[in-house]
Parts: C-alpha cells; sequence; structure tokens
C-alpha cells in the first residue's frame, strides 16, 4: 500500500492506494467519530463490493446502513440526492455518522454533497472504484450534483476524511470506463508533468491490458499531481482551474448530448483537443504536440473528435461555466506539453474557427 497526504492543514487527510484495502476495516475504523455509517453506492457497485466493506465493518460493531442509487450521470441529480437524505433521516442518522461514498465520480460527487449539507455537514470517506474517480475526483472535495442547464453547477467544497483506492477494484471495469479514467491521468501530463507524459506515451498499452504495476504507478503519480494542486488552491482561485483541461467544452458535449451518453472522460478528451486547436492557432502549440495528443488518445480508444453540436450550442453551453468572470469564459488553454494557462484573454475569433472545424469534420 502507498499512502500520500493531502495537506490541508486541519483539513488534511492520507489517501492509500493498494490492493485489497476495501476489507481492511482497520484503514477506515480510526476516521469514524461514531459506530454508524451510510455507505451509499449503486445498483452496479452494490453486487460487487458493498458486502467485502461492510462485513468488516460489522465484525467492528460498526451499525451500517446502505444506501443504493440507480446507475448513471443522467442520475446525479437533486431526486437522486433526495434520496440519500430520506435514507440518512429514515435511519436517524446523527452528525456523527459518516457517509462512505462507494463507486465512481458519480457517486463520489453525490455522496459529497450529501454530506455537506446533511446537518450542515456529517463526515465522509472516499472509496473509489473507477479509474476515474481513484486519480481525480475522489480528491480534492469537489462534491456536487448537474442541473439540466449546466453540468456540476451546484456543489459545495466539502473534504473527505480519507481516500481508500483499492486498484483491485477496477478489474471489474468496463474497457470503456477504464478508458475513460485514462483521458484524465493524461490531463496531468498535459498541464503540469511533461516527464509523465513521456511516461504515459511509452506505457499506454501497459495501462490498457491493467498491468497492475503499471495501474499503481499512473494511478500514484496522478494523485501527487492532485494533491500539489489542491494543496496550493483548495477553492480555485488561481491554480486548481487547469485541472479544468478539456472541461468547458466537454461540458458543452456532456450536457448537449444529453448526460449519460458521452462517458465525462470522453468528453474531456475530445474537448482537450479542441482546447488543443485553440491553443495551436493562437501559436502556442506545435503540430507535432497535437500529433502527440492525437495519438495518446487514439490508442487509450478515447474520442478526439466531439460531435457536432452547432456553434451556437457550443457558445450557449460553455457560457454556463465556473469559470467565467464577468461574463467572459475563461478557457484552460496549452502553452506546450506539460504547461496549461487559464485564460480569458483569446480572439473570440479563433474559439468560433475552433468550433467551426468541427462541423466541418
Ligand atoms: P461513474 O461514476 O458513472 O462510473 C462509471 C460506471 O462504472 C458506472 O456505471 C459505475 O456503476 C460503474 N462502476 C464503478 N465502479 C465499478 C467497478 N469497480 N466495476 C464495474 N463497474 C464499476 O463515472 P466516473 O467516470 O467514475 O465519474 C464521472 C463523474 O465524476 C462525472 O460526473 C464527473 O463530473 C465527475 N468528476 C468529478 C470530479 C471531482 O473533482 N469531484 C473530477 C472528475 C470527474
Ligand atoms: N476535477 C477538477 C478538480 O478537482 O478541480
Amino acid at each position: 500500500m502507498q499512502t500520500l497526504n493531502v495537506a490541508l492543514g486541519e483539513r488534511a487527510y492520507p489517501i492509500h492506494i493498494g490492493e485489497n484495502l476495501l476489507s481492511s476495516g482497520d484503514l477506515l475504523l480510526p476516521h469514524l467519530k461514531r459506530k454508524q455509517v451510510a455507505i451509499v453506492t449503486n445498483t452496479t457497485v452494490a453486487p460487487l463490493y458493498l458486502e467485502k466493506i461492510a462485513q468488516p465493518l460489522r465484525d467492528a460493531g460498526v451499525a451500517v446502513i446502505s444506501v443504493i442509487l440507480p446507475d448513471g450521470e443522467q442520475y446525479k441529480n437533486s431526486a437522486t440526492l433526495g434520496l440519500i437524505y430520506d435514507a440518512l433521516l429514515q435511519n436517524r442518522c446523527e452528525r456523527g455518522t459518516t457517509l462512505i461514498a462507494l463507486g465512481g465520480g458519480v457517486v463520489g460527487d453525490l455522496t459529497g454533497y450529501a454530506a455537506a449539507t446533511y446537518l450542515r455537514g456529517v463526515p465522509f470517506i472516499q472509496v473509489p472504484t473507477t479509474l476515474l474517480a481513484q486519480v481525480d475526483s475522489s480528491v480534492g472535495g469537489k462534491t456536487g450534483i448537474n442541473h439540466p442547464l449546466g453540468k456540476n453547477m451546484i456543489g459545495a467544497f466539502y473534504q473527505p476524511q480519507v481516500v481508500l483506492a483499492d486498484t483491485l477494484t477496477l478489474d471489474t471495469l468496463p474497457d470503456r470506463e477504464l478508458s475513460a479514467g485514462l483521458a484524465e491521468v493524461i490531463k496531468y501530463g498535459l498541464i503540469r508533468d511533461a516527464d509523465f507524459f513521456v511516461w504515459l506515451e511509452q506505457n499506454i498499452g501497459r495501462l490498457l491490458v491493467r498491468e497492475p504495476q503499471a495501474l499503481a504507478y499512473a494511478i500514484h503519480r496522478s494523485c501527487v499531481n492532485k494533491a500539489e494542486v489542491v494543496a496550493a488552491d483548495e477553492r480555485e482561485s488561481g491554480e486548481r482551474a487547469l485541472l479544468n483541461l478539456g472541461h468547458t467544452f466537454g461540458h458543452a458535449v456532456e450536457n448537449g448530448m444529453g448526460y449519460g451518453v458521452w462517458l465525462h472522460g470522453e468528453a474531456v478528451a475530445a474537448g482537450t483537443m479542441l482546447a488543443a486547436d485553440l491553443s495551436r492557432r493562437m501559436g502556442w502549440l506545435s503540430d507535432n504536440d497535437i500529433l502527440r495528443m492525437q495519438k495518446i488518445f487514439d490508442t487509450a480508444n478515447l474520442p478526439t473528435k466531439a460531435p457536432a453540436l452547432g456553434i451556437d450550442v457550443y457558445l450557449g453551453l460553455m457560457g454556463l461555466d465556473k469559470k467565467v468572470v464577468d461574463g467572459k469564459v475563461r478557457l484552460v488553454l496549452q502553452q506546450g506539453i506539460g504547461k496549461a494557462v487559464v485564460t480569458g484573454d483569446y480572439p473570440a475569433q479563433l474559439l468560433r474557427e475552433t468550433l467551426q472545424s468541427i462541423e466541418h469534420a
């Protein structure tokens, strides 16, 4: 097991990464305020992993409630959040009850937001079971739900007590979901870790066949990157926004196509190529940089062409982004592989040309 720390002062917490961690009650018990937990998961993950985590807790005298949600991005909404509150109230859960998010990013974001708001805040623990959640969404305390008008528009910054990433859970993950997770792994290389990008170019095949050592390395290095960024800028007043590379375009794809049609990681990959196209038009990325990016996403079985929704639809959806300041859409653009900036200072005409290139592809 490898452990790293998210250095956030009194809100600091460990991330444990390793095999077979689910059944290690010992890693969870020290973080419980009282011996009651509510494990929030979904209909896909529950039959695979709920008992693995619940039984050792019960054996240690912990009262375990389970809340099983419908599965899918289309359920990351206020109605599903209501199901969590219903279960917590029906079971008279108190302020000392810990919520445990067992699942991918959807379960993690929903559970974290429920924890941030139930009784004005109860402790929560992240047990991510997708690659995407292990490398990104379980770390850093962004929680929330989608709104019909915009992705992740309602939420709170609320840090977990501990993150437990059991890499064995990835064995049951469908290939398409593994690839979606790789989009966020590749992101760290593109925004701030050029050496990691080179490692990924050389090792992407090992990740695709789920070689345990390669996966453990990629998850650990991703979490190191994420933890550093979050520790420097917890509430996204600066550097943290770089983690949104490809996301402004990507969120428009997810919403425009209907939540759940494109996976989040797929939309991020195609969105990252749009951001790269704009960066190239601004003279910040070379043709060779674009080719390297295209190749790694292709090899990871990720889409690099965004769907043709129409320029005005894109612009409308991109205008509903958390990075908008004074009505201006700020974008994460690249100034080379391993270097990104957040800027609202790009020619509007070049953005239109980038969006036009989708329609003409
Ligand atoms: P997801 O939660 O929908 O999980 C993907 C699918 O895999 C689901 O069907 C799920 O039930 C299934 N699954 C989960 N674990 C499994 C396992 N071990 N074996 C088999 N199937 C399994 O999607 P995701 O990619 O994990 O997360 C995407 C979500 O995360 C999006 O809503 C995105 O906005 C959010 N996100 C949040 C942050 C953040 O910082 N909070 C960062 C990135 C993404
Ligand atoms: N996934 C973006 C962030 O955590 O800031």
